[in-house]
């Protein structure tokens, strides 16, 4: 298997396990329990799909269908999401071993799957490197290895047609430099096989939308800028391409900056764009803060995503730790899908669902033990809070539920609080955060902006403090005080 030999490694960071306060200790004490050393329970939101359908996006999972009689990992893939990717079994070597003996068995069990769960089916991959069998491989007349590559797609793509919703047609063609990668498609072929797959896909599979995908093209840079220019070309030229694939195979602490201008740059050619392939990783065992930290990634992740409007969704690589390709490759890593090895969420759980916008599951807020607020001034009555922090030694993560409780709908809405003593705010999600002498603000992002009357919305952040790890006070929203 080949590593990412352009992914730095992290080193680990060792923090001591965060103490619960008092609110969030509660919320614990009636979420599942904690098997892992290194979380806390996380509460139970409305599914992933659900949140994620009310921004027009889908959240996807890679399967292997060979987990499905595990309990836990049916039981998560079925609630959570509403797309499906094969992990492995739409593969090459999996699907046509040997040239024109074809092996449909796990590639069926994917598509059954999905549609048991009325999902997305997604296709990965037709035409790529890895996981391709020898006989391919050694393949060096261009007429033969064409006719090969045609028949595979025909085969492949045109037994799914109608199923699959779009295929990653050409996986991992470039090289970190933006080179395109010695393929043995590549090197018989030349530069024009990426166009002749989705030539070949689009006649295969007229629904389907026909994708190029790749890692380490999450940032603006040499790799992501040649998609960009063949993506460009491509469209130029008329050959058919409808989205673009970014896998985020991401080291805990590494969500690149330019994250979000990248997508909406290729999003602004005209072609959809997906997170397609969603881990963080980080040093194993995990430290507490590490977790915060991949839960905080996690989120960064989904918001770039619903910030750029062709964005389609986000898949993750997987489900839980105990099943990840990550600690096969990078030796000493992994943890990084949102469930652990036990099926438990981790705070990346939690993180994703807040980014969606999701309810506690049943509609009770993210707190069931909400903090009451002094309430006050001329416009009292049209917003509650329910604020709870998770404090460690010399920090804490603060998760506030706000609530419309008056008559008229809040086209946009901006939260101030007193902040106790000693804390100062360091990030924030789901908002626009900021601090001035003890007030902290936050102020909607564009997807939260709306909010309908009986609507909440969640967002977050971390602090550090000195001591004192109360919520903050006297809280308001657009001037009114809250109850
Ligand atoms: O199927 C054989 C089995 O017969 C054999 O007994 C076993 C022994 O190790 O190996 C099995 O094959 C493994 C296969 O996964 C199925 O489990 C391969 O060794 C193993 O290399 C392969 O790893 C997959 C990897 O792609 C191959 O490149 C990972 O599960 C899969 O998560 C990973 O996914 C890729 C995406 O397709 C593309 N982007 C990167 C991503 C992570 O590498």
């Amino acid at each position: 298997m080949r590593p990412h030999p352009e992914i730095d490694f992290q080193p680990r960071r060792t923090r001591p396990l965060p103490v619960l306060a008092t609110a969030a200790a509660a919320a614990a004490l009636l979420a599942p329990l904690a098997l892992g050393p290194a979380h806390a329970a996380e509460p139970v939101y409305e599914p992933w799909r659900d949140a994620a359908s009310d921004h027009g996006v889908t959240m996807g999972f890679a399967l292997s269908p060979q987990h499905l009689s595990i309990d836990g990992y049916r039981q998560v893939a079925e609630r959570e999401f509403d797309l499906v990717v094969a992990e492995n079994a739409m593969k090459w070597d999996a699907t046509e071993p040997s040239r024109g003996a074809f092996s449909w068995g796990q590639a069926d069990q994917v598509a059954a799957f999905a549609e048991s769960i009325d999902a997305d089916l997604y296709g990965h991959t037709l035409v790529w490197h890895s996981q391709l069998p020898g006989w391919v491989e050694s393949i060096s007349d261009p007429v033969e290895l064409r006719t090969v590559m045609h028949d595979h797609i025909d085969a492949v793509a045109g037994r799914y047609a109608g199923q699959v919703d779009a295929w990653d047609v050409v996986n991992e063609l470039w090289e970190g430099d933006g080179s395109r990668r010695q393929s043995v498609f590549q090197r018989v072929l030349g530069d024009g096989y990426v166009a002749e797959a989705l030539t070949r896909a689009r006649q295969a599979a007229p629904d389907a939308d026909l994708c190029l995908n790749d890692y380490s093209t999450d940032a603006i840079n040499a790799k992501s800028t040649a998609m960009y220019e063949l993506v460009a070309d491509l469209i130029d030229d008329g050959v058919p391409i409808d989205c673009v694939g970014f896998q985020s195979h991401l080291i805990v602490g590494q969500v690149p900056s330019s994250f979000q201008q990248n997508l909406q740059r290729f999003a602004d050619l005209g072609v959809d764009v997906r997170i397609t392939e969603l881990d963080i990783r980080m040093n194993v065992p995990a430290s507490a803060a590490d977790l915060q930290r991949q839960a905080a990634d996690y989120r960064a992740v989904v918001e770039a995503c619903l910030a750029v409007d062709r964005c389609t969704g986000v898949t993750v690589w997987g489900i839980d730790d105990g099943h990840s390709w990550v600690p096969d490759v990078f030796s000493g890593q992994g943890a990084a899908l949102p469930w652990d090895a036990q099926y438990q969420p981790k705070p990346a759980y939690s993180a994703v669902a807040e980014a969606l916008g999701a309810e506690l599951d049943g509609g009770s807020g993210p707190d069931p033990t909400p903090t009451p607020t002094p309430t006050g001034g001329p416009d009292e009555g049209t917003c509650s809070v329910a604020w709870s922090v998770a404090a460690w030694d010399s920090g804490y993560t603060g998760t506030v539920s706000v609530t419309n409780t008056g008559p008229d709908p809040w086209s946009s809405w901006q939260l101030v609080a007193a902040l106790p003593a000693g804390q100062q705010l360091q990030q924030g999600w789901s908002a626009q955060w900021s601090q001035s002498g003890g007030t902290l603000t936050a102020s909607n992002a564009a997807w939260n902006a709306s909010v309908p009357p009986g609507a909440s919305v969640q967002v977050g952040y971390n602090a550090t403090h000195a001591g004192d790890t109360t919520v903050p006070t006297d809280v308001a929203v657009n001037g009114s005080a809250c109850t």
